[in-house]
């Protein structure tokens, strides 16, 4: 069975798109354990778009580019699966894959059977050239079942973008998770506009169909297809957080096998993944300080009892951030005391006469995990 816990592991697209093969998903397989990205949690390979041929086999089956994938899938999933990995594959919901390859709109049930022969683990399912005859919710729904009945089990990652209201039913269609935005791109603007994203959207993840959104641009700084100017260690350490915080998955996008100290030290930031992979899957809730949109403290109870609380500054001045321990669910009179840590740097933090207050600079945040001292 497929945990239920957001997932983690390492996709092509961010920094690849169709510059992808066999040697770059070996090559990476192999930096994931080499690196300890493996053993801080992250255990999928996802190959993403462009690694198909343009035509289907005269079975009708979809065919891997031989050119990029000389020995075929099967042997890729054997490969990460020997090394205790799990094998992401993509395709599409609409007429095509929005890169233009063969899509399986109509041939759900064929191409679920051909991703379980090849030791599919996971399926990213995309959401371009729908027909507009069809709902997108009838989609969805198509491939959950045929994947439910390809005698594998494979986990149904929905990539729909949050368009024609995702949120609203896309936990009826079987899926495990489901992209609530349009694409990140590796730019301080775009983390921001994701964040914001979510205020409304916060009571739709969760255990049962998390909530994602989208693959993490940590590590790019600039460079590769969604590469632009790139972001400061500081936004990229925000962004990792709120995605941990919100309980998003967890998919690198940068180039593994050439990650720097400060990346690495980001994406394995235990703390922050211990929030992620809280075993409760509670959803977290929003306080905007002072009602100010641009800065959020985003909360969630964890398993055992503790909070976690993230203060976030999204604005282009530092700001001094509070809240009481009464917003996060503990009554004056309960005479106890909220002590924790911070994330990154492991500064304490003690509640001051009921209040949690955090400095924060611009584009910066601080998360701690909080413990109920009675
Ligand atoms: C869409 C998805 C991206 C990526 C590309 C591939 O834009 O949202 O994450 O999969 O398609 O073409």
């Amino acid at each position: 069975m497929i945990k239920n816990i957001p997932p983690m592991g390492w996709n092509t697209w961010n920094t690849f798109a169709e510059n992808i093969n066999e040697s770059l998903i070996l090559r990476s397989a192999d930096e994931l354990i080499a690196s300890g990205l493996k053993a801080a949690g992250y255990e999928y390979v996802v190959i993403d778009d462009c690694w198909a041929l343009r035509e289907r086999d005269k079975d009708g089956r979809l065919v891997p580019d031989p050119e990029k994938f000389p020995h075929g899938m099967k042997y890729v999933a054997d490969y990460l699966h020997e090394r205790g990995l799990k094998f992401g594959m993509y395709s599409c919901a609409g007429l095509m894959t929005c890169a233009g390859y063969p899509s399986s709109f109509g041939r759900e049930f064929t191409d679920a059977e051909t991703f379980a022969s090849w030791g599919v683990d996971f399926l990213k399912y995309d959401y371009c050239f729908k027909p507009i005859f069809a709902e997108g919710k009838t989609l969805y729904r198509r491939m959950a079942l045929a994947l439910a009945n390809c005698g594998r089990d494979i986990l149904l990652s929905a990539c729909s973008w949050g368009a024609d209201n995702t949120h609203e039913w896309i936990g009826s269609t079987g899926a495990n998770m489901w992209r609530s935005t349009g694409d990140i791109v590796d730019s301080w603007e775009s983390v921001k506009e994701l964040i914001y994203r979510q205020y409304d959207i916060l009571p739709y993840g969760g255990v049962g169909c998390f909530n994602d959104m989208d693959m993490l641009i940590v590590g790019m700084n600039g460079r590769g297809h969604v590469g632009l100017k790139g972001c400061t260690e500081n936004e990229y350490k925000l962004h990792f957080a709120a995605w941990c915080l919100l309980g998003s998955p967890l998919m690198i996008g940068c180039d593994i096998r050439n990650m720097d100290a400060s990346t690495k030290s980001i994406l394995t930031n235990a703390d922050l993944i211990s929030i992620q992979q809280d075993p409760r899957g509670v959803r977290p809730f929003l306080i905007k300080f002072a009602g100010i949109e641009g800065l959020p403290v985003f909360v969630r109870y964890l398993f055992g009892g503790d909070i976690a609380v993230g203060f976030f500054n999204l604005l282009d001045e530092p700001a001094n951030v509070w809240v009481t321990a009464e917003d996060l669910g503990v009554p004056v009179q309960a005479g106890v005391m909220l002590e924790g840590k911070e994330a990154y740097t492991g500064e304490g933090m003690r509640s001051q006469n009921g209040v949690l207050s955090a400095a924060l600079p611009a584009h910066a945040c601080k998360v701690y995990r909080m413990k109920v001292v009675k």
